[in-house]
């Protein structure tokens, strides 16, 4: 009698899991077809080469000024012991990020000569001591620099005037709001007016667990939010509610492409006045961390196998410190050798649809690809990775 109750219940609780297994089929699949011993590379550059693996790491973010053919880098080696995403929280004192600017057009600069760091003015220094940097938003117009700032005091976004010639980013102001709660991606519309995305509705600092089941069960709860600065209030509302937001780009007048880390897909938004419409979607062999455009493309780059990254990540903090790798287990160093977490570069266009650009894993983790058209130059950044990816065409 009991068993059989029990059976079924089991049939109910199996009855209500299929369509949300069905409806994460898309996402699961990419844990089989693409782990590092099965997935199919690809690299259509003609040339590449991996710079700076020995001076800069962690780039989550990078944008180019074409202008100037300086591409922006945010770099924050703190990841390793402090992902607000991730949940990762250690012990000990944590580094800070820093801006650099890669000139990538004066192709005869020396290495050396060719990453500069971008000196912060008008910031305290405690507050540089605690800067931890995840998405930037550029507005060319008004060289208005906007950075996610997940500092431990609190995540908050810092307002710059970015000086491309001297190399200096002045603060101007540092906007919270309550809305603003888990900011990631910032896409500026004009110095005083930002999109900004909020990638979990429950931040692993409020629920460790509720933050996973968010993530795992693609819940549409985080958001888009419109952010307008004029008169100096922090004017905010949320134009968007969908799983997982990351990257956001404005593509046109019209259309606003959002990714879904959690959905593996990328989905497109009508623009009305400040509001979105739910358009369309497209779904991606990989999870889509953070979207870009150039030459009428929308430039999508992620993550190939979520397992491998988060192994990957979870060892940065031993690999990268030489007195941590000192003391691991000889499996550990074994790793810290080999280890490495398959990027995934794609562009899309509705004419053309989506196109790999980079599957693999000689540089690991990207997180955003940036090219430069005229100049036929990409770059890849890495969440995780030291150095970053310069492709040649
Ligand atoms: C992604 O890149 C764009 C620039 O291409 C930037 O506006 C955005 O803030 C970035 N987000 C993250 C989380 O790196
Ligand atoms: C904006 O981009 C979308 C997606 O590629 C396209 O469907 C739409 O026609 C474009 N709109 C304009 C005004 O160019």
């Amino acid at each position: 009698m009991a068993s059989g109750a029990g059976k079924a219940f089991l049939v109910v609780i199996f009855a209500a899991l299929v369509p949300l297994l069905y409806s994460r089929s898309h996402t699961l699949s990419t844990f089989y077809t693409n782990s590092p011993h099965r997935l199919v590379r690809v690299n259509t550059a003609k040339s590449y080469d991996i710079k700076f693996q020995d001076r800069i790491r962690s780039c989550e973010d990078a944008f180019l000024v074409e202008k100037a053919g300086l591409a922006i880098l945010a770099c924050d080696p703190g990841r390793e012991k402090y992902n607000t995403v991730m949940n990762v929280v250690r012990p000990g004192p944590v580094a800070s990020a820093e801006l650099f600017a890669y000139d990538y057009a004066t192709e005869v600069l020396q290495d050396a000569d060719s990453l500069k760091k971008i000196k912060l003015a008008s910031f305290p220094a405690e507050a540089e001591a605690d800067l931890h940097t995840l998405g930037m938003g550029y507005d060319e117009e008004t060289s208005t620099l906007f950075v996610t700032n997940h500092a431990r005091s609190g995540i908050r976004i810092e307002k710059f005037k970015l000086d491309t010639r001297e190399l200096v980013a002045t603060h101007l102001d540092t906007i919270s709001h309550p809305l603003l709660y888990g900011a990631n991606s910032i896409f500026a519309l004009s110095g005083e007016e930002i999109l900004v995305t909020n990638d979990h509705h429950f931040t692993a600092k409020r629920s460790p667990v509720l933050s996973q089941l968010e993530t795992y069960l693609a819940l549409p709860l985080s958001t888009v939010v419109h952010v307008n600065l004029k008169g100096g209030e922090v004017d905010a509302h949320v134009v968007a509610r969908l799983p997982f937001a990351n990257g956001i780009e404005v593509l046109n007048s019209t259309t606003v492409a959002v990714a879904s880390s959690s959905k593996a897909s990328v989905l497109f938004y009508t623009r009305d006045g400040s509001d979105l419409k739910y358009h369309s979607e497209i779904l991606t062999p990989f999870l889509p961390d953070n979207l870009s455009s150039a030459g009428g493309k929308l430039l999508i780059a992620g993550h190939a196998h979520m397992p491998t990254l988060a192994k990957f990540a979870d060892s940065r903090h031993i690999c990268n410190d030489p007195t941590e790798l000192s003391q691991a287990t000889a499996e550990m160093k074994e790793y810290c050798k080999t280890g490495t977490a398959p990027s995934w570069v794609s562009e899309w266009s509705e004419i053309e649809g989506l196109k790999h650009v980079y599957v693999g894993d000689e540089y690991p983790s990207s997180s955003t690809f940036v090219r430069d058209v005229d100049r036929k130059v990409g770059i890849i950044v890495g969440l995780y990775a030291k150095g970053i990816m310069v492709l040649r065409d």
